[in-house]
């Protein structure tokens, strides 16, 4: 039989996009288990999630850290505790080092709320309603040293509508990365694309 895959998932908050990777995990029967969730928030509203779900739930606070290297380097350490084969960024509100990211290359992907190259960083729903787009939405892409801006895996898109403003089009966001990082994350441990050279090469199913 196939070794199960390890999947560790970092968060910040809420945990809706972790809630629905393990939602989908358990329900489609992934030949992959999430072995731990960490957060540098110790009061992330989605560490209680995890737990529910009989996920270990660690806190790693970046507070605690004199800095960035350090604090990446402590929480490298209780990542690879876990023996990731990949490390999923869900709403994860650290920029990470390169030295990081490096450590993770081609197994650390993250779901950003807007159509990169557009509107990385924060805000990006008000950006967005601000710049007038008529198009918004998610992008999943491979994490890469410069902020928001690896390779990217897959984009939903959304229309923005008159009438919306920075909730409402969030919700519409959110909903469509609920879809699309459970099937990113999916396909990745099935092997069907991977980083080569800085670009993703999907593979044949
Ligand atoms: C999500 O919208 C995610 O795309 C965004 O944070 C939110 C977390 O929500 N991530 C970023 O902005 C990363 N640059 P969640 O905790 O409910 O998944």
């Amino acid at each position: 039989m196939r070794a199960m895959k390890r999947i560790v998932i970092l968060i910040s908050g809420r945990g809706s996009n972790m809630a629905a990777l393990l939602q989908a995990a358990s329900a489609e029967q992934w030949p992959a288990q999430v072995v731990a969730v960490i957060s540098n928030q110790a009061n992330a509203a989605g560490l209680a999630t995890a737990s529910a779900a009989g996920i270990a739930a660690r806190v790693v606070e970046h507070v605690a850290y004199p800095d960035r290297a350090q604090f990446d380097q402590a929480l490298s350490a209780v990542i690879d505790a876990y023996a990731p084969d990949l490390v999923v960024l869900a709403g994860f509100l650290r920029i990470l080092t390169p030295e990081f990211v490096e450590h993770y290359h081609g197994r650390l992907l993250n779901i950003h709320p807007s159509l990169l190259p557009s509107f990385p960083g924060l805000d990006t729903h008000r950006r967005a309603l601000e710049a007038g787009v008529k198009v918004h939405g998610a992008t999943v892409h491979f994490v890469t040293p410069e902020l928001d801006h690896g390779p990217i895996i897959e984009q939903a898109t959304v229309p923005v509508l008159d009438t919306d403003t920075e909730d409402t089009l969030a919700s519409r966001v959110l909903e469509q990365e609920h879809v699309i990082y459970p099937r990113t994350v999916r396909e990745f441990i099935e092997g069907r694309y991977a980083l080569v050279a800085g670009r993703v090469v999907r593979h044949p199913v």
